[in-house]
């Protein structure tokens, strides 16, 4: 046996060297190896360099003539990237062009809704041909690569960067991340971020840390990058958090044993802002030298901004602490992507820029705000209805060209922005007599009730009350968390002022988050959640407030009734003492009510665990009624099945229904959550026909990530269960359907 073992591997020794050399090299890889064995060390470590010449221009355009920059960023216009380029393509020793980055997160020129909008249209090939379109007017200005899609799995509302995802589920996210990524490639590059685990920081506080399981590293947080991956992903960006003790830029782990050689992805891997300097701050690294070598060591690629590599990566060569090899394994990557993007051919762009802003830009954007909104509540006020509507427009955001862009807006233009006002006024539609507007408030943190009075007045005058809350844009985004998820500003005062004219009172949000907006759901007639909605926000809003379009948004995060129930999210396990039956709350308690006589369950004394409104909730003009969910075995051997529903449209309304499939894993080597999104379609139903809606469901869906401990080793591996499972087919992740069950054997 033993010689026989030898004998193998004499053989694969002999073998595999001939092997490789007899597969034929790619031309791309021949291009890479014959550049990269006529740079010099300093010329390798420059492509490993990112700019923002968007200051210090000059002294960063003599780094460029020096072959010190592999890629700029911040820089628009083609003119403006044509000229660095021409200094990186003609006077530098190799040619080898730049690239051009910029963060074109939602949209370039045309604005299309935050990313946590898009995710609650539910569609992601509405949310690829928005990339696509973004992709087409960034790169007629120059840029290349985008620093997006960004699919950071969050269920914090607190973390202002939520606004930027798409929302609290895997599943769903994972589906944006490939949509996004097809979008926007080949056209510009997709950097996939931030890998990873950044949207899990404590206390929803950004860069803050994060102490994630590996089991739940690979259930919650990294499918996503896989997907985008999978679809094709030039590039990925760190993040900013320590993971378990250990900033991503410095995460061997991440980069290389899951990145290199689990996923077998050669995409580079470039820092965040920083993110490699800020290991000395993180208390990591003595120095930026130590920091250089802790990066390289971990293959983070590319150094944006933080100058570390080419401070000190030519030093540590000499000092042999890092290989020659270790940078060329980190060019090869820079050099790949621009080879894949054609800019070795064809490195300038052409400076007859064509308008932004196409019909079909515009179109598109429309349609997506559209889809991005909610309707949570509908007493029977909207679709606006009747002759001669007098209509009273206020609230802070309901003209605020800028806000409604929402944030990680640098090149949409406000000028261009449609706001509800605006799409209102220039209506010629007759049903409506007048439209009077006063804002009462003059930005969302306004606190100045001087105009309420006013407000009042003129509500006498009016049929019904548009009134347009909110977030300013700034409110969300990077750095921007909030400890308090109310209305900010009088906004809810406000409302109560509205409510109390007795006039009927149509709430529409455009926030970067949820919001804890339970009170002014009761005293609203109707709620329409927009988040920030983009250039085409008003035309949106518009078709959907008077029956044009018909609403179909399902929320992609959970709405918290308070802050204090986060973090708070459908997927989550059923504990061993859930709160089923309603619990005591705080002011039913009786005074000197003995300790343990009312019960114990996991709650709070404030409010029980059920949010304002569940993950995967929306309303529509139309109601639609669900059969019974059915199970049919397609394959008993292999526990291959396939799960249907019928669904009535039982309203009035022609519509789109957004049909989820959902499982339960009843028991099993771990605890499960109560609830997982398995699949979703937007199926359009006419009024008063049923369709079937089906989803196959096969054991592989229903793996997730174990780990088997021995002594200190621990080992991770992605399995199914032998276990029995519910299936739901249903409007949202409350699944009221009646289940099914199936058992995989
Ligand atoms: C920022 C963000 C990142 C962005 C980068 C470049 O700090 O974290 O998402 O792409 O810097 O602007």
């Amino acid at each position: 046996m033993r010689n026989n073992a030898i004998f193998r591997i004499i053989v694969l020794s002999v073998m595999l060297p001939v092997f490789w050399s007899c597969t034929p090299q790619s031309e791309e890889d021949r291009f890479i190896d014959d550049l990269l064995s006529r740079m010099t060390l300093e010329e390798k470590i420059g492509q490993l360099n990112q700019l923002d010449p968007s200051w210090d221009a000059e002294m960063k355009e003599q780094l460029i003539r020096e072959g010190k920059v592999g890629s700029v960023f911040n820089i628009v216009g083609a003119k403006q990237v044509n000229r660095l380029q021409r200094i990186a393509v003609e006077q530098t020793r190799l040619g080898i062009p730049l690239v051009a980055a910029r963060d074109v997160i939602h949209g370039f020129r045309t604005i299309y809704p935050i990313p946590l909008g898009q995710a609650a249209s539910w569609n992601p090939g509405l949310v690829e041909q928005a990339a696509r379109l973004t992709a087409e007017e960034a790169a007629a200005e120059g840029i290349r690569w985008t620093f997006s899609p960004m699919v950071d799995v969050a269920r914090d509302p607190r973390w202002g960067r939520i606004a930027e995802g798409y929302g609290e589920d895997t599943y769903l996210a994972s589906s944006f991340a490939a949509a996004a990524t097809r979008g926007y490639q080949p056209t510009i590059a997709a950097c996939v971020k931030h890998f990873a685990g950044y949207s899990a920081s404590e206390g929803g506080r950004d860069y803050n840390t994060t102490w994630i399981p590996e089991t739940q590293l690979r259930d919650v947080y990294l499918p996503p990058f896989k997907a985008a991956i999978d679809a094709g992903a030039m590039s990925l960006m760190c993040s900013f958090n320590d993971l378990n003790g250990l900033p991503s830029s410095a995460n061997h782990h991440l980069n290389v044993d899951i990145l290199r050689h689990e996923w077998q992805s050669d995409a580079l891997l470039v820092s965040d802002w920083g993110s490699g300097s800020d290991l000395v701050p993180h208390g990591l690294c003595a120095d930026k030298k130590e920091a250089a070598l802790r990066c390289i060591n971990a293959r983070m690629e590319m150094d944006m901004q933080g100058n570390i590599y080419t401070d000190y990566l030519a030093e540590l060569v000499r000092e042999k602490k890092v290989s020659e090899k270790q940078i060329d394994d980190c060019v090869r990557s820079i050099l790949r992507m621009k080879y894949r993007l054609g800019l070795f051919d064809h490195p300038y762009v052409s400076e007859d820029t064509p308008e932004p802003y196409s019909e079909q830009a515009l179109a598109t954007a429309t349609q997506l705000a559209e889809q991005s909104a909610i309707l949570l509540k509908n007493n029977g006020i909207l679709p606006l209805q009747g002759n001669n509507l007098r209509l009273l427009i206020c609230g802070p955001m309901a003209d605020q060209r800028k806000e409604q862009l929402g944030t990680w807006v640098f090149d949409g233009e406000p000028a261009r922005s449609v706001t509800p006002y605006d799409a209102f006024r220039r209506a010629t539609d007759s049903r409506f007599a007048y439209i009077r507007m006063l804002p009462g408030l003059s930005y969302s943190r306004d606190k100045n009730t001087s105009r309420f009075k006013e407000l009042e007045q003129a509500a006498q005058q009016a049929d019904v009350i548009l009134f347009f809350c909110g977030e300013e844009a700034i409110l969300s985004g990077e750095a921007r968390c909030r400890a308090d998820l109310n209305l900010p500003g009088a906004q809810a005062q406000m409302m109560d002022r509205l409510a109390a004219t007795g006039k009927p009172v149509v709430m529409v949000v455009m926030a970067g988050r949820p919001l804890t907006i339970g009170r002014q759901v009761e005293q609203a007639d109707a709620v329409l959640y927009t988040f920030h909605g983009g250039t085409m926000a008003g035309p949106a809003i518009y078709n959907l407030l008077t029956g044009k379009t018909v609403p179909s948004g399902k929320t992609p995060v959970t709405f918290p009734k308070m802050v204090g129930q986060v973090p708070l999210y459908y997927n989550r396990h059923n504990t061993g003492r859930p709160s089923y039956d309603p619990p005591m709350l705080i002011d039913s308690i009786p005074i000197g009510c003995p300790q343990f006589s009312i019960g114990q369950s996991s709650y709070w004394l404030e409010t029980p665990t059920e949010p304002l409104f569940p993950f995967g909730y929306g309303l529509s003009y139309t109601t639609f009624e669900y059969g019974k969910t059915v199970v049919t075995p397609t394959d008993g051997q292999k526990n291959n099945y396939l799960v249907s529903c019928t669904v009535t449209n039982t309203g009035e309304w022609d519509a789109y229904e957004v049909v989820q499939l959902y499982t339960r894993q009843l028991s099993g080597d771990l605890v499960r959550p109560i609830r997982e999104l398995k699949g979703f379609e937007r199926v359009f139903i006419p009024a008063g026909e049923t369709r079937t809606v089906r989803f196959p469901l096969a054991p592989e869906q229903l793996a997730y990530w174990h780990e088997r401990k021995n002594d200190c080793q621990s080992t991770v591996y992605l399995a199914t269960d032998t276990a029995l499972f519910q299936v739901w087919i249903a409007p949202d992740s409350r699944c009221q359907a009646l289940a099914d069950t199936l058992c995989i054997r």
